[in-house]
């Protein structure tokens, strides 16, 4: 078939001339294969699905009925455009009443259509061509992808172990901190699980100050935090000075699907998200708005998620160790990111953590997530279809009778 005449056309920043014809075959493509593969090869074996990066369960049933019914009222029905001060109301009182962290909800408080969007839309605050925006590496690219949308530059950020999985500020070269504008950081972090310190987060607003750089927070997994209370970066003096932070109910409050959420912060930057938001999009639709407020005042509802994680990643961590894997309880997330095996005692040997992800997945029908961004890695997920602890249980013993005998080597 010929190409239409408008393949020339495409942009560069999806590839120009090229777009469509790239024959790469991207990481989650590989997963969804080799799943496929895996089902059709060994049917009697049941796919244990460690890859999923999305909550198993639907949103609490008292928000569901809030929602059902705001959808019959008329008075739902327009465009929101920057949201309902009810909305902004109740992400100001969760605030301050899990953070002791003081908005004002008019000003320093807007609604997204999910994180991702906000991150989407928040380098066009900001980057001319040319700017720099530093990104720790792994992670949720959404940011960097539209900083290079506008012709500027990504400085990754590797999260390493030797560091404790949090960025060396001090390593970045000094050509680059005169050319950034943005740090975007992610804590509780994805993928690695690691969680922010009070002094780490000190260390960004000294850091900001010095450098005149404006930080984003992508605080996802904020609830799914297990190594202490959760810490908002914007907790930290000073944090308001140069910063916003972007949070969501996808996942401590199981609404992935509902796509809400909030950025919070330095007025003047709350403004301007919202004015190119105002340009993106008419704001989420008010029922959504008025049942995520209800949720947003319903701290139940993020223990309950909170509590179950955290018992199904002491128990993946537990047969991990069993079975020879070097890892950790996690500090939050509902990922165990654990370094990926160099080979297996039989001599079977691994060149990163796709090689050892295919491996699980073809041999013993376990799917993880490989990161080879900064060393090997593998992600599991905790948020793997199981009705009841019981089946949780079955669920483990199954992977530890299937991953005991391959005595992993590191
Ligand atoms: C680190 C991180 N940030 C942001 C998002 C986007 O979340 P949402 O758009 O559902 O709020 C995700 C989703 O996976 C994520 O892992």
């Amino acid at each position: 078939m010929s190409d239409p005449y408008f393949q020339t056309m495409f942009a560069d920043r999806i590839g120009g001339a090229s777009y469509g014809k790239d024959t790469e075959i991207y990481k989650f493509e590989k997963i969804k294969r080799a799943k496929r593969k895996a089902l059709a090869e060994h049917p009697e074996r049941e796919l244990l699905d460690f890859g999923i990066g999305e909550n198993d369960e639907m949103a609490a049933a008292d928000v569901r009925a809030l929602m059902a019914a705001e959808i019959d009222k008329p008075e739902n029905r327009g465009y929101a455009d920057n949201g309902i001060a009810e909305f902004k109301e109740a992400a100001a009182r969760f605030m301050e009443r899990r953070f002791g962290v003081a908005l004002d909800p008019g000003s320093e408080v807007n609604h997204c259509i999910g994180s991702k969007t906000a991150l989407a839309i928040l380098p066009a605050v900001l980057i001319n061509p040319g700017d720099v925006t530093l990104m720790t590496v792994p992670g949720y690219p959404v940011a960097g992808t539209h900083t290079r949308y506008y012709g500027g530059e990504v400085h990754p950020l590797p999260l390493l172990a030797d560091n404790d999985f949090l960025p060396d500020l001090d390593a970045i070269p000094e050509e680059i901190r005169q050319r950034a504008k943005l740090l975007v950081i992610n804590y509780p972090n994805s993928p690695t699980g690691k969680t922010a310190t009070r002094a780490f987060y000190e260390k960004v607003v000294a850091f900001a100050k010095a450098n005149d750089i404006v930080v984003v927070q992508d605080a996802a997994h904020m609830m799914l935090t297990f190594d202490g209370e959760p810490l908002s970066f914007l907790q930290v003096p000073g944090a308001k000075d140069v910063g916003v932070e972007v949070h969501s109910l996808s996942k401590g409050w199981n609404m992935i699907g509902w796509r809400i959420g909030f950025v919070c912060g330095h007025p003047l930057l709350v403004q301007a998200f919202s004015d190119v938001k105002d340009n993106c999009d008419s704001g989420q639709f008010i029922a959504i708005q008025k049942a995520a407020a209800a949720a947003l005042d319903d701290d139940a509802i993020t223990a309950a998620t909170h509590e179950k994680y955290r018992r199904r990643l002491v128990k993946l961590v537990d047969v991990l160790q069993a079975c020879g894997f070097e890892c950790e309880m996690p500090g939050g997330s509902y990922f165990l990111y654990t370094k990926s095996p160099t080979g297996l005692a039989d001599g079977r040997t691994f060149a990163n953590g796709e090689e050892a992800s295919q491996y699980l997945i073809t041999e013993h029908s376990i799917c993880t997530v490989p990161w080879d961004d900064a060393g090997a890695y593998l992600r599991f997920s905790v948020t793997y279809v199981a009705e009841d602890e019981a089946a949780e249980d079955a669920l483990m013993a199954e992977t530890k009778a299937r991953l005991e005998t391959i005595r992993p080597v590191f």
